[in-house]
């Protein structure tokens, strides 16, 4: 398969600094994590640096920065703090996420079709300094044009809802993915998805041919206790290629 067809797999190692954070300590290291994710078939690494640091922290970023050989994709909130960051840092690419403190985990889409305003210095500061901008959307025909007006190059579609839901409200969340992945396409930008991805549910979602990368954390990290890092990461991989056929 040629590099153009090929589904990235970008692995999300927060819930390593979670585990290591529960104890203080240094231990697991998430940027060994990371290099033995790249090393089992990762194309990327995800991390998500919150407001609250409950995971990730700066020094964690520094030192991914430093060493990883792939690609980084800074999940961040439109902050200037997290802005003044992600310029220092320059990672790959910075994923534009909403935040709420509260939350256990990111819990829906960006609305960047009602805070364009707020959402546009961003996004044109990062093009600038070029980090691939990309937006966490639902897969919402409204949000995907709110990414075109805001010349985001990259959208990830938000796929918690097609992972919670079963049967034909399941089936009729996946064809919402699938419409919006072809929209943004057709539109020049780049759909990505992720959120609350397993080895169960990933193939219809990796089958969808526009979508190009894949960000899956919880679930493999989860996986690793079981079979390792490695296991989990080139399974996950394997489905994937599996899907793409
Ligand atoms: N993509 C984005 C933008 C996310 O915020 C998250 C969760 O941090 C993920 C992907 C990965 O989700 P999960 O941990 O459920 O696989």
């Amino acid at each position: 398969m040629t590099d153009e067809g090929r589904l990235r797999l970008g692995v999300n190692i927060d819930h390593v600094a979670t585990i290591r954070n529960a104890r203080g300590g240094d231990h697991p290291d998430p940027v060994r994590a990371a290099l033995d994710a790249a090393e089992a078939g990762a194309d990327g690494i995800t991390a998500h640096l919150r407001e609250d640091r409950r995971h990730i922290r700066d020094e964690d970023i520094a030192a991914l920065i430093e060493r990883l050989t792939i690609p980084l994709n800074l999940e961040m909130a439109a902050t200037e703090e997290m802005l003044d960051i992600a310029l220092r840092h320059r990672p790959h690419a910075a994923c534009i996420v909403p935040e709420k403190r509260e939350e256990r985990t990111t819990e829906g889409g960006l609305d960047a079709a009602g805070q364009d305003n707020h959402l546009r210095p961003y996004i044109a500061r990062l093009n600038e300094a070029n980090i691939r901008v990309s937006l966490f959307i639902e897969p919402d025909p409204r949000q995907v044009d709110a990414a075109i007006r805001l010349k985001a190059p990259v959208v990830e579609f938000h796929t918690g809802r097609y992972a919670h839901l079963e049967g034909e409200a399941r089936a009729a969340e996946l064809r919402r993915i699938a419409d919006a992945a072809a929209l943004a396409r057709k539109n020049g930008i780049e759909p990505h998805a992720g959120h609350g991805l397993t080895f169960d549910n990933v193939i219809p979602v990796a089958a969808i041919p526009q979508i190009r990368e894949l960000n899956i954390g919880h679930f493999l990290i989860g996986e690793a206790i079981f079979t390792g890092l490695g296991a989990s990461v080139s399974r996950m991989r394997a489905l994937m290629d599996e899907a793409r056929g």
